[in-house]
């Protein structure tokens, strides 16, 4: 039985108050034997600005380094709009992504049967829904050089972003891919632009020849990306893991996120390289909303992107599948038994606080 050492980082806004409640998660995993979590919590955001001038601190980024995964809530909110852009509160997000090297983004969009019909599609093409979007999240076009503004001198201006890929960034998130689709139903859908973009082909390239090289156990299908943003609206279910760029993932897994409900609903988990020796990666888990500055402090917050991203840690980190299973259908019967946050309520449905939804779900657990 192991032990795992986990840095919680509550953030700003709601991110304290959905901290709270997988802080009980983790005291019912403790507490009911098997694998336990020692915790230790540091500051980031703009609560980290505030203490000490810094969106995190080097003491807290050493401490995510040695975790073996980080737990983040949110960052942000009015009250930092103007503070220097470089100690802004993502700053501490962006800081943590790049040093850990977390290359590999995972953003799940699961179907709950409970909330089927709170979806602008119909039902039965988002019932049942299990797909998984997997976005290299440290290179392309967010990151490649030259990225500017020149001034062309005759009133015009010049604005460049470049699209970088090099093999071993192509390789490591197609790997992570086919693993991940091994977990799974067996199949990856690669998304590029190969008929007008020199990284696209490469892109190709790379994830056909990591394909054969270990992984032709697993389906793998190439697809347009802008095909297969019409393709992921049109019938989702066709697909199982799909695997694209930082650009193409940023905007397909927002689509795809929305095929099923509320950003409250939903986890991330953003995973680094594994280490040769140890077999273990570095890892962030965290909600793909923000800090809600809106709800703030009104027991609106709804804990379950955070709670279902400490599943994903189970899930990824710990090899804890049957236990990442049974927190999901904890979430799942909460939602049977028809309780609701505000921002998953229908017209009509009575709604509870974030605290009243924790306790739910550790009632379903037990
Ligand atoms: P947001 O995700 O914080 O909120 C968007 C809307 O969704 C709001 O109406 C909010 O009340 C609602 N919402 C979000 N999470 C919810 C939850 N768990 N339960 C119920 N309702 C929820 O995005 P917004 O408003 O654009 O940004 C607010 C702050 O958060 C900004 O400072 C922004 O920079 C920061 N932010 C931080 C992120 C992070 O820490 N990873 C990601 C996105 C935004
Ligand atoms: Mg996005």
């Amino acid at each position: 039985m192991a032990t795992h050492n986990l840095l919680l980082l509550p953030g700003d806004g709601i991110g304290p108050e959905i901290m709270t409640e997988v802080k009980k998660v983790i005291s019912w995993f403790n507490a009911r034997g098997g694998d336990t979590f020692e915790t230790d919590e540091g500051l980031a955001g703009g609560s980290a600005y505030d203490a000490h001038g810094q969106a995190i601190s080097d003491g807290d980024m050493a401490k995510a380094m040695a975790s073996d995964a980080v737990i983040f809530g949110a960052v942000g909110g009015p009250k930092w709009d103007s503070v220097p852009y470089d100690v802004r509160p993502e700053a501490g997000l962006l800081r943590l992504r790049k040093d850990m090297e977390l290359f590999a983004n995972l953003r799940p969009a699961i179907c709950y049967p409970a909330l089927a019909d709170a979806s602008s599609l119909k039902k039965e093409i988002i019932e049942g829904l299990d797909i998984l979007i997997l976005r290299e999240l440290t290179g392309g076009v967010y990151f490649g050089e030259p990225k500017e503004i020149t001034d062309l001198g005759n009133g015009q201006k010049r604005g460049v972003d470049t699209q970088v890929y090099d093999t071993y960034e192509i390789e490591r998130i197609a790997k992570a891919a086919f693993e991940l689709a091994r977990t799974r139903d067996g199949k990856v859908t690669s998304m590029e632009k190969r008929n007008v973009m020199k990284s696209g082909v490469l892109w190709n390239e790379v994830v056909t020849a990591t394909h054969k090289n270990g992984y032709e156990d697993i389906e793998l299908e190439h697809m347009l990306a802008d095909a297969g943003g019409m393709q992921l609206v049109r019938w989702p279910k066709q697909f199982d893991v799909i695997v694209t760029d930082n650009l193409f993932g940023d905007m397909l897994s927002d689509v795809a996120a929305m095929l099923t409900g509320s950003l409250g609903m939903l986890p991330s988990a953003s995973l680094g390289a594994q280490d040769a020796k140890t077999g273990k990666r570095k890892a962030l888990y965290e909600p793909v909303h923000g800090s809600a500055p809106d709800i703030a402090g009104t027991g609106a917050a709804n804990p379950i992107a955070m709670i279902a991203s400490f599943g994903m840690a189970l899930r990824y980190s710990f090899e804890l599948a049957a236990e990442a299973d049974m927190l999901d259908k904890a979430i799942a019967n909460a939602l049977d038994k028809g309780l609701r946050t505000k921002d998953i309520a229908l017209d009509g449905d009575k709604t509870i606080t974030t605290v009243e939804m924790g306790n739910a779900i550790i009632a379903e657990l037990d």
